[in-house]
């Protein structure tokens, strides 16, 4: 089987955890992630940094076969479900946008999208990949599991191990082996000295 590699095209050489990362839509449909595996991306998320290390995120993790993992998928948008239900493992990440003593947490997001990053790294460690959805229906993912104000779901994160590029479903082959682009440097960068 050939994973496919989608690696970046960088000005200076990255290490392969970040340059061979990417996004799949098309997941091995029998593949299953260990609980191991499962506790130490979700370890990973944990020892994330956050803003006074409020750690303003929460998680809601199925693995494919349970019944949290149809009652994520069941909240993802149509588009995203017809590859997500594909995934090993699905998680909804949760952002916590009021603190304890009231006050609102101004990095709450920026808390919970970097342990998301945490994650990723992890899983292309362990061979896997993520695909990141903001395409669900939080209000529904909200009822689902009982998320209430402070809290409130703000992503769901699909894992699995991406197909081989000859197993691609023929309506995701486009989608799955377009060119990444990124903003060039000099326009991502501002200045710098
Ligand atoms: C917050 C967030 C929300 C996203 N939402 C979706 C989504 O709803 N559906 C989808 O197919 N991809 C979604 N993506 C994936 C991005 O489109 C993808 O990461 C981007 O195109 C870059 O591709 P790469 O990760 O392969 O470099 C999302 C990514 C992030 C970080």
């Amino acid at each position: 089987m050939t994973t496919p590699s989608r690696r970046a095209d960088t000005a200076e050489p990255l290490h392969d955890l970040l340059a061979e990362r990417w996004s799949p839509r098309s997941y091995v449909a029998d593949h299953t992630v260990t609980e191991a595996e499962t506790t130490a991306l979700l370890e990973a998320a944990r020892w994330a940094p956050s803003a006074q290390n409020r750690q303003p995120r929460r998680f809601v993790a199925g693995r494919r076969g349970t019944e949290v993992h149809a009652r994520i998928a069941a909240c993802v948008l149509e588009r995203n479900r017809v590859w997500a239900l594909r995934a090993s493992l699905l998680v909804l990440g949760i952002v916590e946008r009021v603190g304890h003593d009231g006050a609102p947490q101004r990095f709450a997001e920026y808390d919970l999208g970097q342990s998301v990053a945490h994650l990723s790294v992890q899983a292309q460690h362990l061979g896997l990949h993520v695909r990141q959805m903001g395409g669900f229906d939080a209000e529904a993912a909200a009822a689902a599991f009982g998320v209430e104000a402070p809290y409130a779901p703000l992503v769901v994160v699909a894992v699995g191990r991406a197909t081989a590029v000859e197993d691609l479903e023929p309506e995701l082959v486009e989608r799955d082996t377009a060119p990444r682009q990124r903003l060039p440097l000099h326009e991502l960068v501002r200045q710098r000295a």
